[in-house]
């Protein structure tokens, strides 16, 4: 007998599995389908043992998630304390996740929460309405013709770089040359982006990202962390980062602001533009968001990809060789500009080849709005998508020799037959990098000048190893003795 005054438990059950998305992929987890929707596809196979025994930022991380995509294929399941999390490794998954489906897509996961902790709700993090308003009003920044206007600024920088090289390399002193990178990348993402040369404080804002990264990797990692209000030694570290970024960041925008510097640049646009309704401007909170992820998504990332380059090349001294050769021809004794690129082929597939091997963004997440089907498995709606480009991009299905550094591999004859989306550095889709044609230019010109006349030789026994981050960088840098070779 039933009194219909109460609830069934089976309804209630039913309702709380409904205003619970974790409930529900809880339940379906273990098969059960908690709203009775009719026979439910298979969960994708999941490895033994625990996702989580293998610490984040670590070698391992990256080694264990091949590892299960190998033994496993191209759908897996991951379990982790609260979240299931699905690895995706087939270029079809690529155009799926960020190209076809990005609507049933979100990028509301554990991973973009805690960047939001101190890139706010920027370009990276953003969503929606808001997000399109927000790239629209930046993508003319990044105009193939504006980026071109970049070139002379960039190639300076390198310059300056070569020349305060000449006496590091003549007395063979040690180098980090991932500190240098990063250094040089500060310089040109303030130069190009906000007209400013922050790079006085790159060491201030290279430490403050090792922090930051560090800890937003720990609370990814933990099953429970604090608050973030909280005044545990963790937090506090991490606002002070944030708040050493922020002075940076805002005093950059009050500078403008009050007109004592004027410039034809991003900043200068996020500053210009209005609500098409209201003719409001943007506040400084929203500015230093903008501003902050474009400086941080923007130099990081690039300084990664030089740094990978630089130590590839120190394992193949013909490629070395045949990059220096080609900076020899095309440039001679002068600067490089814009129109040089397209013969810069070689140092183009050399960059190409590197972020294939080290990728700087090394990993993607979503989280589906709905329950999807992919390939027959089950991915329920709130749980984890990952897409990574260090399995995809080293997976034996999709590559011959597939740990090699082979840079001819991007010549056209070799490239026919390869899927669109196994290779996606950049991501794809609507929310692929806005940087992407600025980081190329910038890699390309980087490394022809610097190639010109310096091979950068990585301390012997050093032992070089990724550390994957929010972005792959070097564990413990690059220190190397610089050569120069005119
Ligand atoms: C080698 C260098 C770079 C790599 C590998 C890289 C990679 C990426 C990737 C994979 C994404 C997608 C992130 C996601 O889905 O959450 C992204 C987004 C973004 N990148 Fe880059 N990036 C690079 C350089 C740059 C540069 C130079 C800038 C700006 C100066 C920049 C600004 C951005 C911004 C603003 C977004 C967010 C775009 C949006 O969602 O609308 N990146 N980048």
């Amino acid at each position: 007998m039933s009194d219909a005054r109460f609830p069934s438990l089976r309804s209630v059950a039913r309702r709380a599995v409904e205003a619970s998305p974790s409930l529900r992929t809880w339940a379906e987890g273990l098969g059960v389908d908690a709203l009775r929707r009719g026979p439910l596809a298979p969960s994708p196979p999941r490895p033994r043992g625990l996702p989580w025994h293998v610490p984040m930022g670590t070698f391992e991380r990256l080694d264990h998630l091949m590892k299960i995509s190998l033994a496993h294929g191209d759908v897996v399941r991951l379990e982790f304390p609260k979240l299931t999390a699905h690895l995706l490794s087939h270029p079809d998954h690529v155009q799926r996740v960020l190209i076809d489906d990005h609507r049933r897509f979100s990028k509301q996961t554990r991973g973009y929460e805690t960047l939001r902790l101190f890139l706010g709700n920027g370009l990276v993090t953003s969503e929606g309405e808001f997000w399109l308003r927000q790239r629209r009003i930046a993508q003319p920044a990044f105009h193939r013709k504006r980026i071109a206007g970049f070139a002379d600024g960039i190639v300076r920088a390198a310059a300056d770089l070569g020349r305060a090289w000449a006496p590091r390399a003549a007395s063979g002193e040690t180098v980090d040359v991932a500190s240098e990178m990063m250094q040089l990348t500060l310089r040109i993402a303030g130069e190009t982006m906000l007209s400013a040369d922050p790079s006085g404080q790159a060491g201030a804002v290279g430490a403050a990202l090792e922090i930051l990264q560090k800890e937003v990797n720990r609370r990814l990692d933990s099953p429970w962390v604090p608050p973030v209000e909280w005044p545990t030694p963790h937090n506090r570290r991490l606002r002070a980062a944030t708040e050493q970024l922020d002075r940076i960041v805002l005093d950059l925008i009050d500078r403008r602001r009050r007109g004592r510097e004027q410039g034809d640049d991003l900043l200068q646009m996020l500053l210009e533009a209005r609500d098409e309704e209201t003719g409001a401007g943007m506040d400084d909170r929203q500015l230093r968001d903008e501003v902050m992820t474009v400086f941080l998504a923007g130099h990081e990332t690039t300084s990664n990809a030089l740094t990978w380059t630089f130590y590839l090349l120190s394992r193949a001294p013909q490629i070395a060789r045949a990059l220096h050769e080609e900076a020899v021809r095309v440039l001679g004794d002068r600067p490089a500009t814009a129109d040089d690129l397209p013969a810069l082929d070689l140092t183009r597939r050399v960059l190409q080849e590197s972020m294939r091997l080290y990728p700087p963004v090394w990993i993607l997440g979503r989280s589906p709005t709905e329950d999807l089907d992919v390939d027959g498995y089950r991915i329920p709606r709130g749980s984890l998508v990952f897409l990574s480009q260090w399995v995809t991009h080293r997976h034996p299905k999709w590559w011959e020799n597939p740990e090699g550094f082979d840079p001819d591999r991007w010549l056209p004859e070799r490239m026919r037959g390869l899927h669109r989306h196994q290779y996606f550095p950049f991501a794809a889709g609507p929310r692929m990098c806005i940087g992407a044609g600025l980081a190329q230019m910038e890699g390309q010109l980087v490394l022809a000048t610097l190639a010109r006349h310096y091979r950068v030789q990585p301390v012997p026994g050093q032992r070089v190893e990724p550390e994957p981050l929010i972005t792959l960088r070097p564990r413990g840098g690059l220190p190397s003795t610089l050569h120069r070779i005119d």
